[in-house]
């Protein structure tokens, strides 16, 4: 601690933790966008060992400290975080109660981890609630055997690319095994996916060609377009090992598959014997059922999770399938520390205060959701569209001009959000407030996006 206290930046995040701490939000909103100058400035950290691509922001915009959906930057001035830090940290900053569960466990001696061969009780734990989640309908004690039903899960795994290249490596497990004269392998995914930054995944969305043999062939259909998808389907027809799908797809305006889609893509997966892969890492813990493919009325083979599970307490990462596809070997597939007993611990709690927030969730990511739309009814000549599901969610503009204009302004105005304008035709503006998100909060920001769209 002695070394930590040399150092004058602990005085400013101590400071401007005090401040977020002891100012009500009312407060706190009105001086959103303010340099709070009674905050002891911030000694300047270098960024200049960063590679390139990082270094896109001046310092003085880097992050200090939050509380809920408000943080502090370096440069001292107070922010609105519409995304959940990264679209991960599911109750904002630092959730009290989250918080509190946090310091207990680790006075009780919870370890941060441990070798994934043996894990702790949490770990167990969480490998059981995630089935019980899936199997809500179903009496536990059918669900071990039952080969129709989500029921093994690997939770070794820290990060999100590796759960997704995970669940394409049981894919092809499974392919092989049941397709053995196979000359070809195919993947479909839907256009503008984003299944995380390992190669395989990569190649989901177009990259890295030149790497890969050409039996092993990457499709990719649009969005909500049945047509596309059943004559791809009749295209590949045995060949399909799998099919992999966000039902949010937040690296793509976040387009919302609809229904008709996801269960026509069941039947189409069904009839070729081709796995069904939802990557929930953006839309789990976002929902009141806690995982969004419930709404769609069918069961995937696969569910990869991460993200918002531990609410941003160090990443971990899963994947839930049924038993029939379980093919891999201890070292397949796994992070030396992502089998740790805390994350697993607080991915519980997460879960655990999802529960007893169901009511609230639902009302809040209902008003949200009504709010942005009546948005777009005020404004029909300049947004297009309302995007999404709940509080994951944005709008379209008219064009990449005025989107990017719109996040500039909303930047100046202290309010954090991301723009997908940067491919032809993209025009939105996205959010995903924390799950504690409250009403002002809400009302404050349409108040602010009428204000900058009045002025266009
Ligand atoms: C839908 C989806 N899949 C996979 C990933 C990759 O997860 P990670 O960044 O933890 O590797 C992300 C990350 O944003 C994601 O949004």
């Amino acid at each position: 601690m002695d070394i930590l206290k040399k150092i004058d930046i602990i005085r400013s995040i101590e400071s401007a933790n005090n401040f977020l701490e002891s100012t009500p939000p009312e407060i706190l909103l009105k001086n959103i966008g303010r340099i709070i100058t009674n905050l002891p400035s911030v000694p300047r950290t270098e960024k200049k060992w960063f590679q390139k691509s990082y270094v896109i922001e001046p310092e003085q915009h880097d992050f200090l400290t939050g509380k809920g959906v408000f943080y502090i930057t370096e440069g001292r001035k107070l922010f609105l975080d519409a995304t959940a830090g990264h679209y991960q940290m599911t109750w904002g900053y630092n959730n009290p109660d989250l918080m509190k569960n946090l310091q207990h466990a680790l006075k009780i001696g919870i370890p941060w981890d441990c070798h994934s061969n043996i894990p702790g009780f949490y770990v167990k734990k969480l490998s059981e609630k995630l089935v019980k989640i899936c199997n809500s309908d179903t009496d536990i004690r059918h669900v071990q055997n039952n080969p129709d039903l989500l029921n093994t899960v690997l939770l070794g795994i820290a990060t999100g690319s590796v759960a997704c290249s995970t669940s394409m490596k049981l894919a092809i497990n499974y392919f092989k095994k049941i397709k053995p004269g196979a000359k070809k392998i195919v993947f479909i995914s839907l256009n503008g996916n984003y299944h995380g930054t390992d190669f395989l995944m990569q190649r989901l969305r177009g990259m890295w060609k030149e790497l890969f043999s050409k039996n092993l062939i990457f499709e990719m259909v649009e969005p909500n377009d049945i047509k596309s998808l059943r004559d791809i389907f009749k295209k590949h027809k045995n060949n399909i090992a799998a099919f992999f799908f966000e039902p949010v797809m937040m690296n793509r305006e976040a387009i919302l598959l609809n229904r008709d889609f996801i269960q026509e893509a069941r039947h189409l997966t069904e009839s070729v014997d081709a796995l069904m892969i939802v990557d929930e890492i953006q839309t789990c813990c976002w929902y009141p059922e806690i995982f969004m493919y419930k709404q769609y009325d069918i069961v995937p083979d696969i569910l990869v999770l991460g993200k918002g599970l531990t609410a941003g307490f160090h990443p971990l990462s899963a994947i839930v399938y049924k038993r029939k596809f379980d093919s891999l070997k201890q070292y397949d597939a796994i992070s030396t520390n992502g089998n740790a007993p805390l994350p697993a611990f607080m991915a519980l709690c997460c879960l655990n205060l999802i529960e007893q927030n169901l009511k609230k969730i639902v009302e809040i990511s209902h008003y949200y959701e009504e709010s942005l739309k009546h948005l777009v009814k005020e404004f029909p000549d300049i947004i297009i569209s309302f995007q999404g599901k709940g509080l994951l969610s944005g709008i379209k503009l008219r064009n990449q001009q005025l989107a990017l204009l719109f996040h500039k302004k909303c930047i100046e105005k202290g309010i954090w959000l991301r723009v997908h304008a940067y491919y032809e035709g993209h025009s939105t503006l996205l959010t995903k407030f924390a799950l504690s998100v409250s009403k002002d909060v809400i009302d404050f920001t349409i108040d602010s996006f009428r204000k900058i769209l009045k002025k266009f």
